[in-house]
């Protein structure tokens, strides 16, 4: 059976994700979607395995450098250049199918329980676009920033929105005068 393969992102309202290689609402802070976001990728299902979290070379270096690796969980940078892999990263993967390939190699395959795509916007789209089960854990934030990064839409002939998830607060949230909401989709087409 195939891993079920889980997105994690908070969009602005024309799907912008990032902006100046950070947050496009930085330096406004939602620390509450920030505990959201840790409390979803760093809970494993299984006691005694963790989580793994794949992202792309520059979300990597957006971590602050005291902040990374992200604690708990085995962190997986995909770079097509990089050589080595960058300090404090566990694994580095040259592209999205050596990274699969890694979490069922010896070493990994009893350790890991689930699989956290945590961007940027080509492994999203990557994930997104791709066959098998996936789930899109997406927070709205409903105030438009500035944006250079972006997502494709979500598109509904492949997903549908779940009414509910355990452990996602339902409702309209609201931090430092920015309003969004939790979303949890999940793919119809494998
Ligand atoms: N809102 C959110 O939830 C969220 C989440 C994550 C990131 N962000 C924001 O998004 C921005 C960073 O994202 P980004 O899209 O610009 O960059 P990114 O995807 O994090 O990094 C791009 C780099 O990752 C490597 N890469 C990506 N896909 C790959 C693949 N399939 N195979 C091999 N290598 C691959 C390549 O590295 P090489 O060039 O080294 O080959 C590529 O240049 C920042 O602004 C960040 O703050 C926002």
């Amino acid at each position: 059976m195939s891993r079920i393969l889980n997105c994690i992102v908070a969009v602005c309202p024309d799907m912008g994700i990032g902006k100046n290689g950070n947050l496009p609402w930085h330096p406004i802070r939602l620390s509450n979607e920030f505990k959201h976001f840790q409390k979803m990728t760093m809970t494993p299902l299984v006691e005694g395995k963790k989580n793994v979290v794949l992202m792309g070379r520059k979300t990597w270096f957006s971590i602050p450098a005291a902040n990374r690796p992200l604690k708990n969980r085995i962190n997986i940078v995909l770079s097509r250049e990089l050589k080595t892999t960058p300090e404090g990263a566990h694994y580095l993967a040259s592209d999205f199918s050596s990274a699969l390939h890694l979490l069922d190699s010896s070493e990994l395959e009893k350790q890991v329980d689930q699989v956290w795509i945590i961007g940027g916007s080509a492994l999203y789209k990557e994930v997104m676009e791709s066959s098998g089960p996936r789930r899109l854990f997406v927070t709205r934030v409903l105030k438009q920033f500035d944006c250079d990064t972006f997502i494709p839409d979500i598109n509904m002939d492949k997903y549908k929105l779940l009414p509910e998830f355990p452990g996602v607060p339902t409702g309209l949230q609201e931090e430092n005068g920015v309003q969004y909401v939790f979303e949890v989709y999940e793919s119809t087409d494998h």
